[in-house]
């Protein structure tokens, strides 16, 4: 996005273009320059390049200032007239939206009894109109517009979080911005200054820029940059910085990789997933799934089908279902689910896990599920892919596009997603106390922040046991309870990026077979409950790792920080801060998803596209 440059669209659509890993399902932008009556706008479904085409075909207007927006939807599925910018009821401001407006239902219901048309299904478009609304209202009250104010009023009345940008046809030299839990940086040109999501969109401008606080406001001309609380106040402490990448990184937000850029998203994919779920007494609120409440007081059953990484957030969430809700929850392997002829009723709710919406062994058990009678609940990253076009019931995570092949971001919002579902279950079926699932909702509200505690601290210590181990021919991952299928997806990562042969299972196992494997030097990441109270299961973890070590076994704990015994028995220990158990998988898995990636990068390998796999596997 950018002000008085002289070429606003160019740059609009180049910055489009750098920021496109970031969504891809839609693309639009909005300009405005003295003289017009509405400003001008073009939008369009698909991939930045539809939106190109279209403006190729029928160029837009000149103009002095413009928005631009790629989108992966989170509210309302892709399509034209979901896409941004959205517009205000009289056509003179143009809206650009990120993030998730929890209270937009109100607000448009509200905006609907004063007459206002909505053409689309997002929270954006309410927005626009409210935005349109108060700008009309400041006129009135001043005599001349002022957008920077209206925007100011509206961001006072949204919760959520969000970014937005507008444009304003009667005030042609502005674009105005505010940020609440969702990012928005300010690019300092000479001339000219810039917007943007990420830095990456107008890093080929400018490499000067400057941080946006939280529950701030912006707005920018050619000349100057203005910055004020919502309630007007100024700011004059903002924190300049120089980017030190080039544009070429730029897609990869100036990451080596999609993969350590997706891992350093684990805190925002939890935080968003818990967006918008909850009612203002804090109860669950899960209307959007479109199973209506008496349906789920009858299950009776659950059957969670996934693939991969998938299944095994599954695997996480039947600990914690089965031990909230008390129903039985199988985890099966979608290729192996339909051809074991499974016991289905329509009280058994299916729930199919994926990340991309498109895996067909999934998609495949969905479909025999629903032959066989039982609703189906998908839980999906993607919105308008087919596993939720197919299934009664979506619960979409918000982990934003994963592009790199091996799933880490999708995970940890999979577990919060099921999490979720097991509490909503617990709510309507009165198996927990409402202050009991309020207790679990605030230590799952405080994960991000663990997680990226993890990532600030442990980050280093991994990094420098993936280059002691690099040549390391096997590893073996071991834990018990939740800390299980952590083991196997931390043996996944390593093997699918690292091409190590790995093997993970639950530590109580060890003693039927698996101990045979280990001979000295072997390394063994172990993955170690809470010691707090003494837990039966941590002293059992402990028990495997003395077995092993006594073996000669090279040890990789991952352990709660400041555990005594971890620190007595392994070699290494990565750390998670305290959690309840049920948490800990969130925090557990980030060390492992590091180390995968550490293990790669020192073998010189592609971290983002492994050889043999796709992102999306579309055949059986
Ligand atoms: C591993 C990985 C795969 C996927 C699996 C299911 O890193 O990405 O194991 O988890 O192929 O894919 P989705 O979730 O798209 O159904």
């Amino acid at each position: 996005m950018t002000t008085a440059c002289g070429k606003p669209l160019e740059v609009c659509l180049q910055g489009l273009g750098r920021l496109e890993y970031r969504g891809y399902d839609s693309a639009g932008v909005a300009l405005a320059a003295p003289g017009m009556d509405r400003v001008a706008w073009r939008k369009k479904a698909g991939r930045l390049s539809n939106l190109v085409h279209d403006i190729e075909a029928q160029p837009m207007p000149a103009a002095t200032v413009g928005i631009g927006h790629t989108r992966w939807a989170t509210n309302g599925e892709p399509s034209d007239v979901n896409a941004h910018p959205h517009l205000s009821q009289d056509g003179k401001i143009a809206l650009i939206h990120n993030g998730i407006v929890e209270n937009a239902a109100q607000l448009k219901f509200d905006l609907q009894a004063e007459g206002y048309t909505f053409a689309s299904s997002t929270d954006s478009e309410v927005v626009a109109k409210l935005l349109g609304k108060i700008a009309n209202t400041v006129i009135e009250e001043t005599g001349s517009p002022d957008l920077f104010e209206a925007v100011r009023r509206t961001a006072r009345m949204l919760t959520g979080a969000f970014t937005i940008l507008a444009v304003d046809c009667r005030q042609s030299d502005i674009v105005v911005g505010a940020r609440h839990d969702s990012p928005l940086v300010v690019g300092l040109g000479d001339g000219e200054n810039f917007l943007g999501s990420d830095v990456a969109a107008f890093v080929a401008y400018t490499k000067e820029a400057m941080e946006l606080g939280q529950d701030q406001a912006v707005c920018v001309s050619g000349e100057r940059v203005e910055v004020t609380d919502f309630e007007g106040n100024p700011v004059t402490d903002s924190k300049h910085f120089t980017v030190n990448w080039d544009a070429s990184a730029a897609q990869k937000g100036g990451w080596d990789s999609y993969m350590d850029k997706e891992i350093h998203e684990d805190p925002q994919a939890v935080a968003d997933t818990l967006l918008g779920r909850f009612d203002t007494n804090g109860d669950l609120n899960l209307d959007e799934v479109r199973i209506d409440p008496e349906t789920f007081r009858q299950i009776d059953k659950i059957i969670i089908v996934a693939c991969g990484t998938a299944s095994y957030a599954g695997l996480v969430a039947k600990y914690a279902i089965e031990h909230w809700v008390r129903i039985p929850v199988e985890v099966e392997l979608a290729h192996e689910f339909r051809y074991r002829d499974p016991i289905l009723t329509p009280r058994t709710l299916v729930v199919a896990i994926s990340q991309s919406g498109e895996t067909m062994d999934t998609l495949m058990a969905l479909r025999h599920a629903r032959e066989q009678g039982s609703q189906v609940l998908a839980i999906c990253n993607t919105q308008g892919s087919t596993i939720p076009r197919e299934s009664d019931a979506v619960l979409y995570t918000h982990a934003g596009p994963e592009i790199a092949v091996a799933s880490t971001k999708a995970f940890v919002a999979q577990i919060v997603a099921a999490y979720l579902l097991g509490l909503y279950l617990a709510q309507v079926k009165g198996t927990m106390f409402r202050d009991e699932i309020h207790q679990i909702v605030d230590s799952l509200k405080v994960m991000p922040e663990k997680i990226q505690w993890v990532l600030d601290t442990q980050a280093e210590k991994v990094a420098r046991a993936a280059t002691s181990l690099v040549d390391a021919k096997s590893f073996l991952f071991l834990g018990r309870h939740v800390g299980y299928p952590v083991a196997m997806e931390g043996a996944l990562k390593l093997k699918e990026i690292a091409y190590t042969f790995t093997e993970g299972f639950a530590a109580g196992e060890l003693k039927h077979g698996p101990i045979a494997l280990v001979e000295p030097g072997e390394p063994i990441v172990v993955i170690v409950p809470s010691s707090r109270g003494r837990d039966l299961l941590h002293n059992k973890v402990i028990s495997a790792i003395e077995e092993v070590k006594a073996r000669g076994a090279f040890v990789v704990a991952v352990a709660e920080e400041g555990d005594p015994d971890a620190e007595r028995y392994a070699d290494v220990v990565f750390y998670r801060p305290a959690c309840p158990t049920l948490m800990s998988p969130l925090v557990d898995v980030v060390p492992l998803q590091l180390f995968a990636l550490d293990m790669a990068k020192n073998k010189g390998l592609d971290v983002d596209k492994p050889r043999n796999l796709a992102k999306s596997v579309t055949v059986e």
